[in-house]
C-alpha cells in the first residue's frame, strides 16, 4: 500500500458551496425486472437501492458536471471567471481526451481556470477535494472547483444483473476556498491505494492494453466487470480502516463525529463499517435508495441531502470516506461550514 497524508497546512481550506445535478430520467427496480432476471426485493435487500437516474443518449459527464458547477459557483457568490482551478473526479469522461475539466471549463466559461481529470473511481470526489484543498492551502488557488461526476450508464452492461442494478448517473460540485474562520474547514486527509485489487473491479478494454476492436466489443469488454464479494469485503474493511487511521492521528474517538458521509456503494457496506467503527446509524447519511452508486458523485449527493435535511450544520465535525476501484481509499476530516 502507498500512503500519503498531511495534517498541517499553511492555511485551512473549506468547502464554501455545494451543488448537485442528476438527469431527470429515473430507472426503477421495476424497470430492471423487465431487463434482467432480478427483483425489486433482491435489489433492495442486497444493496438498499430503489431507483437511480440515468441520462438520455447524447448527454455526457461534462453536461452533468457543468450543471452542478454553475450552481456551485453561483452559490459561492462567484462568477465562472473567478475560478482558477478545476479538478474533475470521474471514471466516465466524455472521451479519453480532451479532459472533462477542459470541456467543463469551456461550457461554464471559466476562462481563467486550468485543471485536469483525476481517475480514482469511487474515490474521485475525495481525492479531488484533497487535491483542491492542498492547492488552496498552499496559495496555488483562490477559488478551486471540485467536481465528482459520472455517467455510469455509459459503461454498464444492461444484460449483466450483477452490475446493472447498482449504478446510476449524477454529478456534484463544490467551490473550495481559504477559510477565514479557524473553526471551519478541512482538517486532515488519509488516502491510500492498493493496486493488487485492480482486477476485482475494472473495465478491461478501451485503453492501451486492449484498444477497442470488433473482438473486444464482441466480448463485451467495454463494460464494468466486478467481483462483487471481493469488492464488498475490501470496502467494509477499508471504509473502517481509513476512518480509524484519520481519527487516531487526530486524537479523536468515533463518538466525536457528528456525521459520517460515506461513498454510497451498498447500504450494507456503509452500515457494517459504521457499526465496526462505533458510529450509530443516526449519524450516518444513506441516500443510495434514490441514486444508486453514482461513483464520484455519491459523496456530494449525500452531503447535499444532509445539508437540505439540516442534518449537517455549521461547525459539525464531518468524516467523509470512500473506497473505489483500484483499489482507492480516501477519507477527509473537516469542520463543516458553507459560505452563506
Ligand atoms: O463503488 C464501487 C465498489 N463497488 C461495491 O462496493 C460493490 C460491492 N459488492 C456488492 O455490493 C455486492 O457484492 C453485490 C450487490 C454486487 C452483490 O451482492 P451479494 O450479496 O454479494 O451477492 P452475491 O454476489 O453473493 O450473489 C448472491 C446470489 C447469487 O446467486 P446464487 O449463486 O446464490 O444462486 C447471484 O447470482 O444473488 C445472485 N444475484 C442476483 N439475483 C438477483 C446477483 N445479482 C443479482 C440480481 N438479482 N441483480
Amino acid at each position: 500500500m502507498v500512503t500519503a497524508s498531511s495534517s498541517r497546512t499553511p492555511c485551512r481550506a473549506r468547502i464554501s458551496s455545494l451543488a448537485t445535478y442528476v438527469p431527470p430520467r429515473v430507472l426503477t427496480n421495476a424497470d430492471l425486472e423487465k431487463m434482467v432476471d432480478t427483483s425489486d426485493e433482491w435489489i433492495l435487500q442486497r444493496t438498499g437501492i430503489r431507483e437511480r437516474h440515468i441520462v438520455e443518449p447524447g448527454v455526457a459527464t461534462s453536461d452533468l458536471a457543468a450543471e452542478a458547477a454553475r450552481q456551485a459557483i453561483a452559490r459561492a457568490g462567484l462568477k465562472p471567471t473567478d475560478i482558477d482551478f478545476i479538478v474533475v473526479g470521474t471514471t466516465t469522461p466524455d472521451m479519453l481526451f480532451p479532459s472533462t475539466a477542459c470541456l467543463v471549463q469551456h461550457k461554464i466559461g471559466a476562462t481563467r481556470a486550468w485543471g485536469y481529470d483525476l481517475f480514482a473511481a469511487c474515490s474521485g470526489f475525495t481525492y479531488a477535494l484533497t487535491t483542491a484543498a492542498q492547492m488552496v492551502s498552499n496559495g496555488g488557488s483562490r477559488h478551486a472547483l471540485v467536481i465528482g461526476a459520472d455517467v455510469m450508464s455509459s459503461i454498464i452492461d444492461y444484460t449483466d444483473r450483477t452490475t446493472c442494478v447498482i449504478f446510476g448517473d449524477g454529478a456534484g460540485a463544490a467551490v473550495v476556498e481559504a477559510s477565514g474562520d479557524p473553526d471551519i474547514g478541512i482538517i486532515d486527509f488519509e488516502n491510500y491505494i492498493d493496486g493488487s485489487g485492480g482486477e476485482s473491479l475494472c473495465m478491461p478494454a478501451g485503453g492501451s492494453l486492449r484498444p477497442a476492436s470488433t473482438d473486444t466489443i464482441a466480448q463485451r469488454l467495454h463494460y464494468v466487470k466486478q467481483d462483487g464479494q471481493a469488492v464488498f469485503k475490501f470496502a467494509v474493511r477499508n471504509t473502517e480502516e481509513a476512518c480509524r487511521r484519520i481519527l487516531q492521528r487526530n486524537n479523536l474517538s468515533a463518538e466525536k463525529i457528528d456525521l459520517l458521509v460515506s461513498h454510497q456503494a451498498n447500504r450494507r457496506i456503509i452500515l457494517s463499517a459504521a457499526e465496526k467503527l462505533g458510529v450509530p446509524e443516526e449519524k450516518v447519511v444513506i441516500n443510495i435508495e434514490r441514486f444508486g452508486n453514482t461513483t464520484a458523485a455519491t459523496i456530494p449527493l449525500a452531503l447535499s441531502d444532509a445539508v437540505d435535511d439540516q442534518r449537517l450544520k455549521r461547525g459539525d465535525l464531518l468524516l467523509m470516506v470512500s473506497v473505489g476501484a483500484g483499489f482507492t481509499v480516501g477519507s477527509l476530516l473537516l469542520k463543516w461550514g458553507l459560505k452563506t
